[in-house]
């Protein structure tokens, strides 16, 4: 099975350079950044809001990377499903970063942290963390064999939908400050148009051969 192959090979010296390469230029524009910023609090929101785009960024390409190369194959969609465990790497990575500009907030700007948070938040995406540090854990060798690769896949596939689910509400739910959020929006429901299609074609050339 194509996944559980995946799966079983060890980290290549190109996906740990590939990781290493896009959370560097993450760690230089999040420095960029807080430095930019007027003052402490603006700074870590500022850092917020951008590796909660560079997430979606790296999400995108790990989400639709097989897709892409089931409908269009060719030397820059192969490029992207080779690298597509490295994008997934970096998501988790961006997330991380994430993560620790919020705490930061909360240290900041105990009020100003209440204000754009809740507890359904933070119970919904602290499952979406559990999520992500399962799958980032399950990326390298001998998670099949530990796990299986029924449960591998399950668990990756309903983690990856859970993300983009997320997503969907966290940008979804800013449209009526800014229509600018439409954009996120419109490139998930893409996505996983993407996806449906892929998959349809997938089974349709199956049953017919
Ligand atoms: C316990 C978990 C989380 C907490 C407490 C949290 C908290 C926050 C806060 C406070 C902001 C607003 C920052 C500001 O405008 O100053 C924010 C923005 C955002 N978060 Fe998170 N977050 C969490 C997890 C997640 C997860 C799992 C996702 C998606 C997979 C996500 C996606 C986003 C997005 C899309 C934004 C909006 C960024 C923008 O304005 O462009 N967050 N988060």
């Amino acid at each position: 099975m194509k996944t559980a192959v995946a799966f079983t090979t060890h980290p290549s010296p190109r996906t740990a350079r590939t990781v290493g390469a896009l959370s560097l230029l993450l760690l230089v524009w999040v420095l960029s950044a807080l430095l930019a910023a007027s003052d402490p609090v603006q700074g870590i929101r500022m850092v917020i809001r951008l590796t909660a785009r560079t997430s979606l960024v790296f999400f995108l390409v790990a989400f639709t990377a097989s897709a892409l190369v089931q409908l269009w194959r060719g030397p820059r969609t192969q490029w992207l499903l080779l690298h597509r465990r490295a994008f997934g790497l970096a998501f988790a990575f961006s997330h991380a970063v994430h993560l620790a500009a919020i705490v930061a907030f909360a240290r900041l700007d105990a009020t100003g942290f209440a204000q754009q948070s809740s507890l359904g938040n933070m119970i919904t995406g602290g499952i979406a963390y559990l999520f992500i540090a399962l799958m980032a854990a399950t990326s390298w060798d001998g998670a099949v064999r530990w796990l299986g690769a029924r449960w591998l896949q399950l668990l990756h596939i309903t983690g990856a939908y859970y993300i983009w689910v997320s997503f969907m509400v966290t940008f979804g739910k800013r449209i009526p400050v800014s229509a600018g959020y439409m954009l996120p929006v419109v490139v998930l429901v893409a996505a996983l148009i993407l996806r449906l299609v892929a998959r349809y074609r997938k089974n349709a050339v199956a049953h017919s051969s």
